[in-house]
């Protein structure tokens, strides 16, 4: 199973999130491939924001990778791409050629029944917010698993 979360940067919430699902499906034993990739392209080769970097790590989480821009061949390579927001499932969508690709693209936080909610943008706000999207993204990640687990996607 590969997994792919995608914010707008790919900086802050999608490699928390995929830090978040690696760590999750270690602790259920389940083998689950994760990557992360921004719509925008504007930090494309950057390392996770030092502030969110910050927070991940007080809840136990190391960020990785050189921030990238998701392509449409994405959405043929992935099982499960998952939006952190509505506007990023919208840049999704607008990539994808058929239905295949469409189903694939799933809303991060509807997993964790916080259906139609978005993982909120800690960039532009203080540090609060950076730990609030660690809370958000570990529920997420550990639904997202157990609906795996389970033979929910
Ligand atoms: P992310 O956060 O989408 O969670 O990585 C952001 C990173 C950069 C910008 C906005 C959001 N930006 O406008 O540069």
């Amino acid at each position: 199973m590969k997994v792919l979360t995608v914010c707008l940067g790919n900086i802050c919430r999608s490699p928390t999130a995929e830090a978040a699902l690696r760590d999750a499906a270690e602790r259920a034993g389940l083998s689950l491939e994760v990557d992360s990739a921004g719509t925008a392209a504007y930090h494309v080769g950057a390392a996770p924001d030092a502030r969110m970097t910050q927070a991940a790590a007080a809840d136990g989480l190391v960020l990785s990778g050189q921030a990238r821009r998701v392509s449409k061949a994405d959405l043929e390579a992935f099982d499960l791409v998952l939006a952190m927001d509505r506007q990023n499932r919208a840049d999704l969508l607008a990539l994808a050629t058929d239905e295949a690709m469409r189903a694939r693209v799933r809303l991060f936080r509807d997993f964790a029944g916080e259906v139609g909610e978005d993982v909120p943008d800690p960039y532009y706000g203080g540090e609060d917010g950076f730990h609030e999207v660690v809370r958000i993204v570990r529920r997420a990640a550990d639904a997202v698993v157990e609906a795996i687990l389970h033979d929910e996607v």
